[in-house]
């Protein structure tokens, strides 16, 4: 597995970066996930436009403009031996000399680590059955648009599903639909497709964007509207997305079957006009 570190590309098992970086000392970095198919990195712009975002409000120059991304993930895929990636992509604020909360002078520079991984999607089994999942309360900070590395909040979320026995965990806060640990979260009621509106309790999911424009160019019922926990605890469909999971339905909640507890036929609608577009 080929790795860049600070504009080398190595091998990952040589990789290194200093302890005293933010990114290890305090979570202080952004991060996105691509993924790659058929060696064709999946919205892509989209990507490097959230990744600046997340900068942007971290008060982190942003150490690249798009095309010098766009350049830098496309050497990473063309150097990994795989056909279908993922690509992580991660830029922290340095190391400093110093343990310091405030920020480093200027003379630190960001971080910037790269690696690939093979591109695991759902199996033909978790598509045929759906998968598990539990709720809990979305205990996460107010800033949940960013996409960074301070990700305890998510790792105790996403533990909570596996101790479960599930897949994932939908998060409500303050009895609304928030996501999940790690995918947006849809909800299907009566022929409509329900999901929240983008605000800063989320995050703006490229794929959440995807199944909107499937939504909206095949015309299939949707309102982007604040979600009740008793609306997603009465769906007729749940699904889960994100670059790795693409469209997943979720056929039981807190050990109660959604809907006929199979996959519905939204989501396999859903499903497939993701498959047919990705290409
Ligand atoms: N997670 N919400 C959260 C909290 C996420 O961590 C993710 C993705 C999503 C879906 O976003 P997208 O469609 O852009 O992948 C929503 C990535 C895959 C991860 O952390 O591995």
């Amino acid at each position: 597995i080929t790795a860049y570190v600070n504009g080398q590309y190595v091998p990952l098992a040589e990789a290194r970066v200093s302890p005293m970086d933010r990114g290890f000392l305090f979570g202080d970095g952004a991060y996105e996930v691509i993924p790659v198919y058929s060696r064709r990195a999946f919205r892509i712009d989209e990507h490097v436009a959230r990744l600046a975002n997340t900068l942007a409000a971290m008060r982190l120059a942003n150490p690249h403009g798009a095309e010098e991304w766009k350049a830098i993930i496309g050497e990473i895929v063309a150097r990994n031996p795989w056909d279908d990636q993922s690509v992580y992509l991660q830029v922290t604020r340095g190391a400093d000399t110093r343990r310091n909360h405030a920020f480093p002078g200027p003379e630190v520079a960001p971080t910037v680590f790269l690696m690939s991984e093979p591109l695991v999607t759902p199996t033909a089994e978790q598509l045929a059955t759906g998968v598990s999942a539990a709720s809990a309360a979305d205990i996460r900070w107010l800033r949940c648009d960013l996409k960074t590395v301070s990700m305890l909040a998510n790792c105790l979320l996403r533990q909570h599903a596996i101790d479960k026995g599930c897949a994932e965990t939908v998060l409500f806060r303050d009895s609304f639909l928030t996501e999940g640990a790690a995918s947006s979260i849809f909800v299907c009621k009566d022929g409509v497709l329900l999901v929240p509106p983008k605000s800063h309790l989320m995050l703006p999911g490229i794929t959440y964007d995807v199944v909107l424009e499937l939504a909206r160019t095949h015309g299939m019922a949707h309102e982007v509207r604040e979600v009740l926990e008793a609306e997603v605890r009465s769906a007729d469909e749940l699904w889960m997305t994100s670059s790795t999971k693409e469209v997943l339905p979720i056929t039981s909640l807190d050990g109660q079957p959604v809907g006929t507890g199979q996959p519905g036929p939204m989501g396999r609608q859903m499903y497939a006009w993701y498959q047919e577009f990705k290409q």
